[in-house]
């Protein structure tokens, strides 16, 4: 199954050489009956994304009907537009894509539609219009975002707290809406925001601007909400090494419940966790199939979330998958 573009699947193959993708290539293969799709993903910043590739990697497999053309774009808008730009060019089946940013995906969505090539969303969203993708399987970012805003304003919103954020890649969904989620749970509580700046979803990221948010505000942190495990993990050396304790001198909640994340909260260090649910293939790939088949889908797919308290993580840490 694929659709062949001539010339143009040669500069694809060769574009995807040089952006560090793997699996298949489409366009001028024999054809051997298997769906092929090309994966735009955001990079691998985060324990978050390592599952969430590997889930894709699991369901878009050969058994299951799939050729992958897998792309991991560092974070950087520019090469994952690139690498969609590549898969039209190789004509290739379905275009799945979890986007960086909201913003500056119509050019190539209304491309790929030229193309006839379906696009499919998954983890994030976009600003474009609906008409530009079949689909979108992902997570409801905002409930996030308020549901750990409710923890930090029923814990800490009644007396003068200062909290500081770490937030997500600027521009993404998964930044914007924690943003929003979290800053309507928290208003008229006495939670002060102290500082909010970017740790793009990375552990870097967190720990160097939480130095910054110690040498600035030091121990007058009493509350820190880090948009993913990553950035929060990154953030407890910092502390540490500024003389604090984390989970006491500074309660810390974050979103995603990856493995390493559980871990620091069964330990005491983090404080809440709210899920952020990375096995989302299976579902993807349902989606692709029954678009390709010409059935009629959900627009949109929301995959549900928990939350976790120091008791939970010691209890789930020893089945937890990821
Ligand atoms: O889009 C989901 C977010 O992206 C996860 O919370 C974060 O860890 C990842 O990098």
């Amino acid at each position: 199954m694929k659709k062949i573009l001539g010339g143009l699947a040669v500069v694809g193959a060769l574009a995807l050489s040089l952006t560090g993708c793997t699996g298949t290539t489409g366009g001028d293969a024999a054809d051997d009956g298997l769906i092929t799709v090309g994966f735009a993903q955001t990079g691998s910043e985060s324990g978050w994304r390592s599952a969430n590739t590997e889930s894709m990697k699991a369901a878009f497999s050969e058994e299951n009907g799939f050729k992958l053309v897998f792309n991991a774009a560092d974070n950087k808008q520019e090469a994952q537009i690139a690498a969609v730009r590549s898969f039209i060019n190789q004509g290739v089946d379905a275009i799945v894509i979890a986007p960086i940013t909201v913003d500056g995906w119509d050019d190539v969505l209304t491309e790929a539609k030229d193309a006839g090539i379906p696009v499919i969303l998954e983890d994030r969203t976009v600003s474009a219009s609906e008409d530009l993708y079949a689909s979108w399987v992902g997570l409801d970012f905002q409930k996030e975002g308020h549901t750990a805003g409710e923890w930090a304003a029923e814990n800490f919103g009644s007396e003068p707290t200062n909290l500081v954020v770490l937030e997500g890649t600027t521009g993404s969904s998964a930044a914007l809406d924690r943003a929003t989620g979290f800053a309507d749970a928290i208003k008229g509580t006495s939670i002060n925001v102290l500082d909010s700046q970017t740790g793009d979803f990375t552990r870097d990221g967190g720990k160097k601007v939480m130095e910054g948010f110690l040498q600035k505000y030091g121990s007058d942190i009493q509350l820190l909400f880090a948009h993913n495990d990553d950035m929060g993990l990154g953030a407890l050396d910092a502390i540490k090494a500024a003389g604090l304790v984390p989970g006491q001198d500074i309660k810390i909640v974050t979103i995603d419940a990856v493995h390493d994340g559980m871990q620091a909260l069964a330990d005491g260090e983090f404080n809440y966790i709210v899920e952020c649910n990375p096995i989302l293939g299976e579902k993807v790939a349902a989606v692709v199939k029954a678009v390709l088949a010409g059935e009629t889908v959900d627009k949109a797919t929301i995959v549900p979330d928990g939350a976790f308290t120091q008791e939970d993580a010691v209890e789930l840490l020893p089945t937890r998958p990821y």
